[in-house]
């Protein structure tokens, strides 16, 4: 059996930090681990305990197909107009959309559901870091809790992770 490195290591574990009693189950890790704190992402920075986390895989050719059928109706329903103006002015608009939407999906996977997707609006620092703008039921819902969000996408695959952090 490996043998666990000691509390008083240069590099403690949260595992050990929990058991030696300098922290307990419900301190935020990032102020602790300065260097893992997600320093990009508007609105995080350390402080808040973490309620929930969502996660979402969304196919790009499906996204692409819909545009190509119904184009205004599917952007419509899905996108706010902020959203829509930057996924429409890039050269590709498939992988932001389906981004948008594994956000959005990812964002009601934290929140437990009984939201409209335009409810959820992926904003944009100048940086190009995302942040979730929250309205209607979805704002009832985080009841001012925030939501750290992180997108990625490939020609044929977008992902989003959400995180929802006490404010
Ligand atoms: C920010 C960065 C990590 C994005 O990587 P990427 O592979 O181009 O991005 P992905 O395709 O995985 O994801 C794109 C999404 O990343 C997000 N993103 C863009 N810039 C971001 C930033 N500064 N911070 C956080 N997320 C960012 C956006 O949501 C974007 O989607 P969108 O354009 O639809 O809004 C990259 O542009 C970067 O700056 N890398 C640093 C490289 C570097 O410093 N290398 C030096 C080592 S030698």
């Amino acid at each position: 059996m490996p043998s666990s490195p000691s509390p008083s290591s240069p590099n403690p574990s949260s595992r050990e930090l929990r058991e030696e009693g300098s922290i307990s189950a419900r301190t935020p890790l990032s102020p602790l681990l300065p260097g893992l704190a997600p320093r990009g992402y508007p609105g995080a920075g350390g402080g808040g305990c973490v309620v929930a986390v969502g996660v979402d895989l969304t196919d790009v050719p499906r996204i692409r197909k819909a545009l190509g059928e119904f184009p205004e109706r599917f952007i419509k329903r899905i996108l706010t107009e902020s959203e829509a103006a930057y996924c429409l002015s890039r050269p590709d608009p498939a992988p932001h959309i389906a981004a948008r939407f594994a956000a959005k999906e990812a964002v009601i996977k934290c929140l437990g559901g009984g939201v409209a997707f335009k409810e959820i609006c992926v904003e944009r620092a100048m940086s190009g870091a995302p942040s979730i703008a929250l309205t209607g039921k979805a704002a009832e819902l985080a009841a001012g809790r925030k939501i750290l969000i992180s997108l990625t996408h490939l020609p044929e695959i977008a992902c989003a992770f959400a995180v929802l952090v006490e404010g």
